[in-house]
């Protein structure tokens, strides 16, 4: 059979056909295609209704962050990473936040936008004025939509029309301000658009295009604060050590970007195990970082008069408790029942805390030891468990593996000989 990916039809096909096929295609064993069919908590069949083509599942592991206290109240902290360190970074993070009182954490009203792009008026400015001057009627057609959210206190608010200059023109751009409540949203944003679309053409001429979101949720912000006191964290030196690790990152783009991705290591991370829009999450915090012209940090940190740290972080955070895959993927929901969480704006609030205290572990670990040190503690418990370290010993193989600074196999092996000859 000639290799093609012209595969008319698969998407009908059922996982397990499919599987042969690119079994086929790929060469795989059959130990490979029954790994893949192997689905773990999250069923094939629910997982053939989530996307197209499904072959099988992507496993990650799912931690728990510990000692996280948001508001007064204590959390568990579910989530989902393929990389070492970070759920225990979060969690010593937010257990050096303790004394300070944890976690003060807030949100704006969970305001959604949806963009109607207006093309080819004569006049945008009049347009403009016209799409204004017929608000309570689109608010009218947007609610229309989707009376649930209504009745549950949510729906269009408001309208902003922007006209902006482009390589093919003036648009003159409707956004529609829509309170989602517990939803992500996207769905319903783009539902009132798209209702509300024909109206603002009949009313000001021209042709729309795009009805759709705007990622930029800059009116659904979350925020954290906490305050490290400075001997809970290693004292002035570490202090002033982050304050130059921040401002390094606030003045410079380079460093502002890793700083950021460290931020979000831990939101993505508890947006992935409650079943949340990763991607819509990750546009909408660089795009905030940059908001002012130039790409800068999403926290800020400062010295306060007891000489102890504070540390801030604001970001745009669409998240939803229902619909979307929330309600849908087992492991969501039950890492939503972890969480506790009643409201999406909790949820926002908690992620903004944790993206606030991922930062802060990853820039103290930066300006104390260095990050690759927890790292390569974890390579060495890997590498020894792999060498045959039975529980009661893989601490002390570590240990000098990390001491001598051979963090190798080999080298494993030897000691556990050594330590099981001394210990006959
Ligand atoms: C690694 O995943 C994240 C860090 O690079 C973040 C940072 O540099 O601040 C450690």
């Amino acid at each position: 059979m000639s290799r093609t990916s012209y595969l008319p039809g698969f998407y009908k096909l059922s996982p397990e056909e499919r599987v042969r096929i690119v079994k086929e295609f790929a060469d795989l064993t059959e130990e490979e295609t029954q790994l893949l069919l192997k689905a773990g908590n999250l069923d094939l069949s629910v997982a053939d209704r989530m996307i197209e083509n499904v072959i099988g599942t992507w496993p990650l592991p799912l931690g728990v962050a510990t000692y996280f206290v948001i508001n007064g109240r204590d959390y568990l902290i579910p989530m989902s990473i393929e990389e070492p360190s970070v759920v225990a970074a979060a969690s010593n993070a937010a257990k050096m936040a303790r004394p300070g009182g944890g976690f003060v954490a807030s949100s704006t009203d969970p305001i959604m936008i949806s963009q109607i792009q207006l093309v080819k008026v004569e006049d945008p400015e009049e347009a403009r004025r016209q799409i204004l001057a017929e608000k309570e009627k689109i608010l009218e057609i947007a609610n229309s939509q989707d009376p649930v959210l209504v009745r549950l206190g949510g729906g269009a608010r408001d309208i902003e029309v922007r006209v902006i200059d482009t390589e093919m023109g003036k648009m003159v751009i409707t956004h529609l301000l829509v309170d989602v409540r517990d939803a992500m949203g996207a769905n319903t944003v783009n539902t009132m658009a798209e209702a509300v679309a024909p109206f603002i053409e009949r009313i000001a001429g021209g042709k729309v295009y795009l009805r759709i979101i705007s990622n930029l949720a800059d009116r659904r912000l979350a925020s954290a604060r906490a305050i490290w006191k400075k001997d809970a964290i290693g004292g002035e030196e570490v202090v002033e050590g982050i304050l130059h690790a921040y401002t390094f990152a606030a003045a410079d783009p380079y460093r502002a970007t890793t700083h950021n991705k460290g931020v979000m290591n831990g939101v993505i991370a508890v947006a992935r195990a409650t079943g949340q829009d990763t991607r819509a999450i990750e546009a909408g915090a660089h795009a905030y970082a940059a908001r002012n012209g130039r790409y800068t940090t999403l926290t800020r940190y400062w010295r306060n008069e007891d000489g102890d740290l504070e540390g801030y972080i604001e970001m745009p955070m669409a998240v939803g408790i229902v619909g979307g895959i929330t309600r849908v993927h087992p492991i969501a929901k039950i890492a939503l029942k972890i969480l506790g969480v009643k409201t999406a704006r909790e949820l926002a609030e908690v992620m903004a805390a944790v993206g606030l205290a991922q930062n802060f572990a990853a820039l103290r670990a930066l300006v104390t030891e260095g990050i690759q040190a927890g790292h390569m503690k974890l390579h060495a418990r890997n590498l020894a468990m792999a060498a045959g370290a039975t529980p009661d010993i893989v601490d002390e193989v570590v240990e000098r593996m990390v001491r001598e600074k051979a963090i190798r196999f080999d080298r494993a092996r030897e000691i556990i000989e050594e330590i099981r000859r001394s210990r006959g």
